[in-house]
């Protein structure tokens, strides 16, 4: 670390720094493609994300983080890195990356950026050498290169299937034409996994988490980060029993790992975070990632995948929180990000849950539905203990994008499924931000944007949204400022609330819960409205409240008890009356 970047890393904790503020935070993910337009190409960048600070300033987030700015093919939206230490000539320059972190910080916003540790691109130098190098060579030592079965060597080293489909090895061809031996990537052939057991891949690694945390991000986002480790003997999947011992998954190993990164981490000054992108089906085991020594937090996923309903969320509310508590870390919550369909499409189904496999062309959807579903489901989230993740776009209620030209579409999940799934742009189309027609202010002048928005955005623009009080931008606006104002909200405890009102038929479909002596949040997941208890005011609703003051259905409030009534309950608060006070609203 020299002198000049050593200072530039302790400019990097604001002023009023709190060792503990990713335990509350609120994160918004940009995906810079899609964020906002600075130089006119059609494609974000990250001048256009400089100009647009004070939108992510007055919306009232703690943390920004960036999907992969580095140089790319983007054979996976730039989840195949060619250089870690660099940005992508179309997003902008280091010079610019490294303003951009100054800029926000000055605004008390930190960065987050996105780091691939388990695979590169296949342009990236490692891999271009390993491939000249030829069978046997110390290059090819660093990612996965195999003979392949059978006598000829043409039968694939193993059956392991990608979460991108299809199979897991390609082969390559020899210099004198021949074919040659196989290399592993667990998503598309362009991104080569890289081995983990090789001493250069751990170094440069970490390396790569000191260039970044020398130039002043906050934290990293570790890319499929139960993948990295693999089992050299290469079995199939089902013939190790046992947790720890999948071939490619949740292997026991990968723990070292996020020690020594998180001794990097820890070795800055103000807290530097690592956060997990872990699909990890048992709850204990993606707990264990965020031991004391280990992550900081990581994405729960299990809610995103939940249908609507009090009783799926109340039961991924719990399972999630009995399973941080014994490591002592927050949960994080998250209701979409730029790999998953939109909530206000996703809650509009019949099936409300989420599932990669389960995604098709013209799956029918009520938009309005799942618009109130949505906000509500944004005051759910908002109220739980832990931080938030916010990803671009939500705060203005956009659904999925499901009518792409099919020749437009660039996502690798989408040709990988042989077309059957339509892919994950359908979440990465350009934000709109103003005007009538497209490009809705996402780049100056009227350049043609790299994936097409739906005309109808006209009114979902930031412009036209910030002009209605009732917009989801205000609602997003107004709750993000309010849970900055509660010091209730955030990390903490919560106390479920179970008295339901009395006569309440619908009292099943109601979540409820308290933050402190006075907040509690209120969600109505079913059809009918419900009656709110008589000595709340409401600080927010997600729909307005019913001409009898009761919560209509499919709609979520905030809610501040009365200090009198807050003595006056026992531990176990009630609501105890059906009638609405007429005081509220
Ligand atoms: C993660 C990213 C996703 C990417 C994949 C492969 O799941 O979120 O967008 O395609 O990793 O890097």
């Amino acid at each position: 670390m020299d002198t000049e970047v050593l200072t530039r890393a302790e400019r990097a904790v604001p002023a009023s720094d709190d060792p503990l503020w990713w335990r509350s935070a609120v994160i918004y993910q940009v995906y810079v493609r899609s964020f906002a337009d600075g130089n006119g190409d059609g494609t974000g960048d990250l001048a256009g994300v400089r100009a647009r600070l004070g939108y992510l300033k007055d919306l009232g987030v703690d943390a920004i983080w960036f999907n992969p700015w580095y140089p790319s093919p983007m054979a996976d939206g730039g989840y195949d890195v060619q250089d870690y230490r660099d940005i992508d000539p179309r997003f902008g320059t280091l010079e610019e990356a490294e303003l951009l972190i100054q800029d926000a910080l000055a605004l008390g916003i930190r960065t987050i950026i996105d780091v691939v540790p388990n695979h590169i691109s296949d342009q990236h130098p490692w891999f271009q050498a390993a491939l000249a190098a030829g069978p046997g060579s110390p290059e090819r030592e660093r990612f996965w290169f195999h003979p392949g079965k059978g006598e000829n060597g043409d039968e694939i080293p193993t059956h392991w299937v990608s979460s991108f489909q299809g199979e897991t090895w390609t082969r390559t061809t020899n210099p004198d034409g021949t074919p040659g031996e196989w290399y592993l990537h667990m998503f598309t052939p362009e991104q080569p996994d890289l081995n983990w057991n090789h001493p250069d891949v751990r170094r440069e690694h970490e390396d790569i988490l000191r260039f970044w945390f020398d130039r002043g991000v906050a934290g990293v986002r570790i890319d499929s980060a139960a993948l990295l480790i693999k089992d050299p003997d290469l079995p199939e999947v089902g013939e190790k029993q046992g947790p720890g011992q999948h071939p490619t998954e949740d292997r026991d190993e990968l723990h070292d790992v996020y020690r020594a990164w998180r001794a990097i981490a820890d070795s800055y000054p103000g807290t530097r975070v690592l956060v997990g992108e872990i699909w990890v089906p048992d709850i204990v085991r993606f707990t264990n990632y965020l031991r004391p020594d280990e992550m900081h937090t990581a994405f729960n996923f299990d809610f995103l995948a939940r249908p609507w309903g009090a009783a799926s969320f109340r039961e991924s509310i719990e399972q999630t929180l009995a399973a941080h508590a014994p490591v002592g870390a927050p949960s994080t919550w998250v209701l979409s990000n730029h790999d998953v369909t939109r909530p206000v499409t996703r809650y509009g189904r019949e099936d409300t849950a989420f599932a990669f496999l389960k995604k098709r062309f013209g799956v029918p959807t009520d938009p309005e539905l799942g618009l109130h579903r949505a906000r509500a489901a944004a005051l759910l989230v908002a109220a739980l203990p832990g931080s938030l993740y916010i990803y671009q776009g939500d705060e203005l209620g956009l659904p999925e994008v499901e009518d792409l030209p099919r020749e437009l579409i660039q996502d690798p999940m989408h040709y990988r499924s042989g077309g059957i799934d339509p892919g994950r742009d359908g979440c990465r189309v350009p934000l709109p931000w103003s005007g009538d027609a497209a490009p809705f202010g996402f780049s100056p002048g009227r350049a043609r944007t790299w994936l097409p928005q739906p005309e109808a955005w006209r009114t979902l623009t930031v412009q036209a949204q910030a002009a209605d009080p009732g917009s989801t931008l205000n609602l997003y606006r107004r709750l993000l400022h309010l849970r900055r104002q509660l010091p209730e909200l955030g990390d903490g405890p919560l106390e479920w609330w179970d008295a339901l009102p009395s006569g309440a038929a619908s009292a099943p479909d109601v979540l409820a819960f308290r933050r402190g002596e006075r907040f509690a949040c209120l969600v109505n997941t079913g059809d009918a409205s419900v009656p709110l208890p008589p000595d709340a005011s409401v600080l927010l609703s997600s729909t307005p409240l019913d001409e009898s003051g009761r919560l209509p259905g499919n709609a979520a409030a905030w809610l501040r008890m009365d200090a009198a009534a807050s003595r006056s309950t026992d531990s176990t608060p009630r609501i105890t009356t059906t009638e609405p006070p007429a005081s509220r609203g």
